[in-house]
C-alpha cells in the first residue's frame, strides 16, 4: 500500500452513483489529494464526468482500483456488493480498511468474501450528506479498530455527523437517520399543502416550511435543549400553537411517527436476513 503525501492512505470509492460522489467529495474535503483518490464505475460516461468534475481517477476496474488503497469504500447497490466482493477479495492490499455504506448487507458477508483478518466497517449514511449535513452511523467488524473507526471519521467529517454504534444498532439507525428524512419531508410537503389551503402560494408555502424545519433543527442542534422545553417556548397559554399542537396529538401524528420507524426498523432486519440468506 503506497503511503500518500498527506498523510492518508489512498482511497477506492467502489460505484460513483448519488452515495459515491458524496464520498469522493467527502474526501478531497477532509483532505485527500485527488490523486490520491480513484473511483470506478460501470458507465464509462459516468466515470469521464466525476474524473473532471473532481480531479480524481475513475479509469480503473475494480481490482486494479484496490490493489494500491488502504481505504475501500464500497458505494455499489446491496444487491451488487457480492459481485464486487468476489472481484476484490484477491486484490485487496494487506491491512486495507473496507468501508461500506451499502443498506442492509450484514458485516459477515463481507468477513467472510474477503481474506481473513480484513477489518471492515459499515456505514449507515443519510441523503442530507449530499449537502454536508448528513447523520451517519458507523459499526466496526471484527477486525475494525478505533483507529480504523477514527479513519472513517476523518473520511466522513465533511458529510456531517458521525456517530459510533454496533452492529445491532443499525435497523434502529435506519428507522430513525435513514429513512428520516423521507419523514422530514413528508412533513415540509404538509406544512407547504397546509399553507395553500389557506391561501398561500405554493411556492410561498413551501419556502416557509423549509425555512421553518431547517430553522428548527439548527436551534435544536445549536442550544441542545430538550425538544419539549423548545416547544414550550413557542406555545404561549391559550395560544395558536398549543392549538396547533393539541390536533397534531387528537390525529396521532407522534403515534404515527413511532409506527413508522418500527415498521422502517422491521424492515431492514428482514432485508438483512434475507441478505445473509444468500449469502
Ligand atoms: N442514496 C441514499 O440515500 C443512500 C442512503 C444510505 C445508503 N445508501 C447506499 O449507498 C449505496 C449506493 O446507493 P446510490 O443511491 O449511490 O446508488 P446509485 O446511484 O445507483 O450508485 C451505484 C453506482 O454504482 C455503479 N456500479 C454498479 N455496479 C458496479 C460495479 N460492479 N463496479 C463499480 N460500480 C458499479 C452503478 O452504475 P450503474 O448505474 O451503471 O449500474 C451506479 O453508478 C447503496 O448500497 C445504498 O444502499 C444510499
Amino acid at each position: 500500500m503506497t503511503q500518500t503525501t498527506t498523510g492518508q492512505p489512498r482511497a477506492a470509492v467502489l460505484g460513483g452513483g448519488v452515495m459515491g460522489e458524496a464520498l469522493v467529495s467527502a474526501l478531497l474535503t477532509a483532505g485527500w489529494d485527488m490523486d490520491d483518490v480513484a473511483v470506478t464505475e460501470r458507465s464509462a460516461i459516468r466515470a469521464n464526468e466525476l474524473s473532471t468534475r473532481y480531479g480524481v481517477r475513475s479509469a480503473d476496474p475494480n481490482p486494479k482500483a484496490v490493489r494500491s488503497a488502504g481505504l475501500v469504500l464500497i458505494s455499489v447497490k446491496p444487491q451488487v456488493v457480492p459481485e464486487v466482493l468476489a472481484e476484490i477479495a484477491g486484490a485487496l492490499a494487506p491491512g486495507a480498511l473496507v468501508v461500506s455504506v451499502a443498506a442492509g448487507v450484514p458485516l459477515a458477508v463481507y468477513e467472510r468474501a474477503l481474506p481473513e483478518g480484513t477489518p471492515v466497517v459499515r456505514v449507515m449514511p443519510n441523503t442530507p450528506a449530499l449537502v454536508g449535513k448528513g447523520a451517519s452511523a458507523i459499526a466496526p467488524g471484527r477486525h475494525a479498530t478505533d483507529e480504523h473507526l477514527a479513519l472513517v471519521e476523518r473520511a466522513l467529517a465533511a458529510t456531517g455527523l458521525v456517530v459510533r454504534v454496533q452492529e445491532k444498532e443499525l435497523d434502529a439507525v435506519t428507522a430513525i437517520s435513514g429513512s428520516g428524512p423521507a419523514y422530514a419531508f413528508y412533513l415540509i410537503d404538509a406544512m407547504a399543502e397546509a399553507g395553500v389551503l389557506l391561501g398561500l402560494t405554493r411556492d410561498l408555502a413551501t419556502r416557509l416550511a423549509v425555512a421553518t424545519v431547517e430553522g428548527s433543527a439548527a436551534l435544536a442542534a445549536q442550544t441542545g435543549d430538550h425538544p419539549v422545553v423548545l416547544r414550550e417556548r413557542v406555545s404561549s397559554p391559550g395560544g395558536t400553537t398549543v392549538a396547533g399542537v393539541a390536533e397534531l396529538d387528537a390525529h396521532g401524528v407522534r403515534a404515527g411517527v413511532v409506527a413508522a420507524a418500527r415498521a422502517a426498523h422491521d424492515r431492514s432486519r428482514e432485508l438483512g436476513e434475507a441478505a445473509r440468506a444468500r449469502d
